[in-house]
């Protein structure tokens, strides 16, 4: 199956495409990455369970395209124990559920302060107003990312066969609308509460981020629905960044519905 992560029909609905991938082709060999695509929950649970069969020393940049989301991160993700253990004791001293927590006040206060200036505008970008600033001002303040695994060995998995040596990109999107382990994955359900989704990894390389990353997620979805007037999208389908980690929009503009007040 001829599957290209960054064609742009791709990029803006993977989808149909991881699908076709876990049916067809659960390990499958993808030529612009030189790399294999591991798509299936259960193969991919495998392998973040088995980091001495998948060693993360290859781990780079290019992973990410042309978007660094955390600078720092790669440090740690392309580490092995013993090295990793060591610096990743360290690193968790920074996100103890404590200190994420106190950083609540400060989070909101940075939300409140960026969407600030859209106060009265009717058409503002999500993305440049908020979505890419909050999280670097935060880690900023606070101080101090999937990519690529080597096999150290060959690893029959339930997909398929990987030789030893083979470079291993998980399909973390693919994993998690996995038929085969969730129900009905591809239906929004806002309270689905699914404890074992990969979307911030397992294992010894779990986002170190992730309660952070869900703070700020809260904090800025409560400012946008509860404290902004009701907007709504203003394109029908948005320019995505051309990256192989992440997915997401590159702009997002909305459209504010500013109530005008009644003059007394
Ligand atoms: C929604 C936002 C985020 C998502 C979806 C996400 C996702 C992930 C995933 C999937 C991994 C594991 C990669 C692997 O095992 O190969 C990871 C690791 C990591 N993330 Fe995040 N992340 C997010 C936000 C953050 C933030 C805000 C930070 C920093 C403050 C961060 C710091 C890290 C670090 C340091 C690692 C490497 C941990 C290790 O190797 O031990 N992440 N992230």
């Amino acid at each position: 199956m001829d599957y290209n992560p960054l064609a742009p029909e791709v990029q803006d609905n993977p989808y149909p495409y991881y699908a076709e991938l876990r049916d067809k082709a659960p390990v499958a060999w993808i030529e612009s990455m030189q790399g294999w695509a591991v798509s299936r929950y259960a193969d991919v649970d495998f392998i973040f369970r088995n980091p001495r069969l998948f060693s993360s020393a290859l781990w780079n940049t290019t992973a990410s395209g042309d978007l660094v989301v955390v600078p720092e991160a790669p440090g740690l993700l392309s580490m092995d124990p013993p090295d990793h253990t060591r610096m990743r004791k360290l690193a968790n001293k920074g996100f103890t559920p404590r200190l994420i927590r106190e950083m609540e006040p400060r989070v909101r206060t940075i939300t409140q302060d960026l969407l600030k200036p859209l106060s009265g505008q009717v058409e503002a970008d999500l993305v440049s107003a908020l979505s890419v600033p909050l999280p670097i001002i935060v880690i900023a303040e606070m101080l101090g990312i999937e990519l690529a695994r080597q096999a150290t060995q060959d690893v029959e998995l339930e997909g398929g066969k990987l030789p030893a040596g083979a470079t291993v990109l998980l399909l973390l999107g693919a994993a998690n609308r996995d038929e085969r382990k969730f129900p009905e994955p591809d239906r929004f359900d806002v309270e689905r509460n699914p404890q074992d989704h990969v979307g911030f990894g397992y294992g010894i390389h779990y986002c170190l981020g992730a309660p952070l990353a869900r703070l700020e997620g809260r904090v800025a979805l409560e400012a946008l629905l509860f404290d902004c007037p009701p907007f709504t999208r203003v394109l029908a389908q948005v320019p995505r960044i051309a990256a192989y980690l992440v997915r997401g929009p590159r702009t997002l503009p909305l459209r504010f519905a500013i109530t005008r007040r009644a003059v007394a």
